[in-house]
C-alpha cells in the first residue's frame, strides 16, 4: 500500500526499501574503503537510526566495534529552552576513530551537540553518516561525509523515523500528504 495513515496524518511513499538499500551499499562500499584500516567505533544514535545503523553494519567488511547512544532531552527549570544530555556512552573514545550514524539530519543542532560533547573526549576523528540529510532546513554548518539522500524539507516516516513514537517499523519511507 503506498499511502497509510498514522494518527491524524496522510503519507505516501518517498524512499522505497530498495532505493534505501542501494544508498546504503553505496554508503558501505565508500566506508569499506575509507576505514578499513582505522578500527572505528560506530556509534548509533538512536532511537530513530537503529534501522539504519543495522541494515549499514551488515554491508561493513572490515573489524569493527559499534555502540549506542541516546540524547535524553529535558526542560530545564531556568531556561526556556530544552537541554540535551549525551547518555549512554561507556567506551572510551580518546584516540578512537568515531563514526557517527543518524537517521536525518534537519536543522543540525542536534548532530552539532554531539560533535561538541565527543570532540571533548579527544577521538581522533570523527565522521558523520546520515541516511536522509535537509539541506534546506540546517542551520549549521556541516557536511556529513555519507549522505544516503538529500531530501525535501518535509516530514518523513518510517524506517526508524517517528511521528510521536508510531511508524518506525515501516519498512519504506513515507512523506506527509498533501
Ligand atoms: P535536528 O537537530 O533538527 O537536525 O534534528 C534531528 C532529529 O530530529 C532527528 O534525529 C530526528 O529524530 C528528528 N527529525 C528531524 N526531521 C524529522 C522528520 O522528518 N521525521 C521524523 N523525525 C525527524
Ligand atoms: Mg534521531
Amino acid at each position: 500500500m503506498s499511502t497509510i495513515k498514522i494518527l491524524d496524518r496522510n503519507f505516501n511513499v518517498y524512499l522505497t526499501e530498495e532505493q534505501i538499500h542501494q544508498a546504503i551499499l553505496l554508503i558501505s562500499q565508500n566506508m569499506n574503503i575509507d576505514l578499513a584500516d582505522k578500527d572505528p567505533l560506530f556509534i548509533c544514535i538512536l532511537n530513530g537510526a537503529f534501522m539504519f545503523a543495522a541494515d549499514l553494519f551488515k554491508e561493513i567488511d572490515f573489524p569493527c566495534q559499534v555502540t549506542f547512544i541516546k540524547l535524553a532531552s529535558y526542560d530545564g527549570t531556568n531556561s526556556s529552552g530544552k537541554i540535551n544530555q549525551l547518555v549512554g556512552l561507556k567506551e572510551n573514545i580518546a584516540g578512537r576513530n568515531i563514526v557517527l550514524v543518524e537517521d536525518i539530519i534537519d536543522t543540525g543542532l542536534t548532530i552539532k551537540y554531539l560533535l561538541d560533547e565527543l570532540s571533548l573526549k579527544r577521538p581522533s576523528s570523527i565522521k558523520v553518516a546520515t541516511l536522509l540529510l535537509k539541506r534546506e532546513a540546517l542551520k549549521i554548518d556541516i557536511e556529513p561525509d555519507y549522505i544516503g539522500f538529500k531530501v525535501s524539507n518535509t516530514f518523513l516516516v518510517g524506517y526508524g523515523l517517528d511521528y510521536d513514537g508510531y511508524g518506525r517499523n515501516l519498512r519504506h519511507i513515507y512523506s506527509e500528504a498533501e
